[in-house]
């Protein structure tokens, strides 16, 4: 049995696995610039964030209807209940689709199908996190917002992804503002290719409780006392960062010295059809190459449940965490 864990970084749109692209493209009519399913997968090789970015957009072609989001988010499910995760909270990019003509509606009322069976399904609870894509115009995100009014009941929290560099985030206070005061919760992909004062700013005016990555945090001592001090959590994701080469390699993964410079980390997957694994895969790689003992496992399990949305679910939470105080590892 896995160890129970809660998966707090993980794009709907980077669980499509090649087999399920061209499933969905032959549904739908949609020719692939790839003969294969295999073929497709060898692609799979990026430089860096932007030229995932570019096929992890192409992609998102093959989807198109409620069905095609409900199948996306109930395969993820699927998969990550069999790698142990209990809760998860899952972003969406509402422009990479609302751009290519497919409504908004279509997307979240298709993601919601697969969300509210999940815990009868699967065992999994979850939350769903709409994403503003940072190198789109401000005014964008302010329109998606807008256009989220009539299914925010099915939205916890705004996240800021896509190409961090060039893009901080002070572009986005307004939107921000605006979902603070319709009751969302806030994180932002922060510090994954960017420099350390992003996170700094998405702490200062973003207002976000949660900074997704955070991988250079290091890099600034006084942010990393500060983090500490606040117990803002960082969304971990070791194998995309070796994907992405935004470290050398998961031996040189700055984890370990994050959790002994006593930071709230968490390990996830991001796009894990992209990056070689799921939320067990990535804790597995971790084990494995960085050398962490139980007592770092279970903390990393223990502190995904610490920082997800569950402050309207305080009795689940403490059952997920008296599950991982109660794990014993074989
Ligand atoms: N969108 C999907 N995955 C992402 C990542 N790792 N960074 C920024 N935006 C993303
Ligand atoms: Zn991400």
């Amino acid at each position: 049995m896995p160890l129970p864990k809660a998966e707090l970084h993980l794009h709907i749109e980077g669980t499509l696995e090649p087999g399920q692209a061209f499933e969905l493209a032959a549904r739908n009519g949609v020719d692939l610039p790839y003969a294969d399913a295999e073929e497709l997968r060898r692609a799979y090789r990026f430089e860096d964030l932007q030229s995932f970015l570019d096929l992890y957009y192409a992609l998102m072609t093959v989807l198109r209807t409620e069905r095609d989001f409900a199948d996306l988010a109930d395969a993820y499910l699927a998969r990550a209940a069999t790698q142990g995760v209990r809760h998860a909270e899952i972003f969406f990019d509402p422009q990479a689709h609302t751009r290519r003509g497919v409504e908004l509606g279509t997307v979240v009322e298709g993601l919601w199908r697969a969300l509210e069976r999940s815990e009868a399904e699967h065992g999994v609870s979850t939350r769903l996190i709409m994403c503003f894509l940072r190198d789109e115009p401000a005014e964008s995100a302010l329109a998606t917002l807008e256009a989220a009014g009539p299914h925010l009941d099915r939205i916890t929290a705004v996240g800021l992804d896509s190409a961090e560099v060039g893009h901080p985030p002070v572009k986005f206070r307004a939107v921000y503002e605006a979902a603070a005061a319709l009751g969302l919760r806030r994180v932002a992909h922060a510090g994954e290719e960017g420099p350390p004062a992003y996170i700094t700013e998405a702490l200062d005016v973003l207002g976000v409780e949660r900074i997704d990555h955070g991988l250079r945090s290091l890099e600034d001592p006084a942010l990393v006392r500060r983090l500490v001090r606040e117990r803002i959590p960082l969304t971990l994701c070791p194998l995309s960062n070796v994907r992405l080469r935004t470290v050398e390699s998961l031996a040189a993964h700055p984890l370990p010295a994050m959790l002994d410079a006593g930071l709230l980390c968490t390990v996830n997957s991001d796009d894990p059809a992209y990056f070689g694994g799921y939320a067990g895969d990535n804790f597995d790689a971790v084990r494995e190459t960085l050398g962490l003992g139980e007592d770092r496992l279970r903390e990393l399990a223990r502190n995904s449940f610490l920082a997800a949305f569950l402050d309207d679910d305080e009795e689940r939470r403490a059952r997920y965490l008296a599950e991982v105080e109660a794990y014993t590892f074989s």
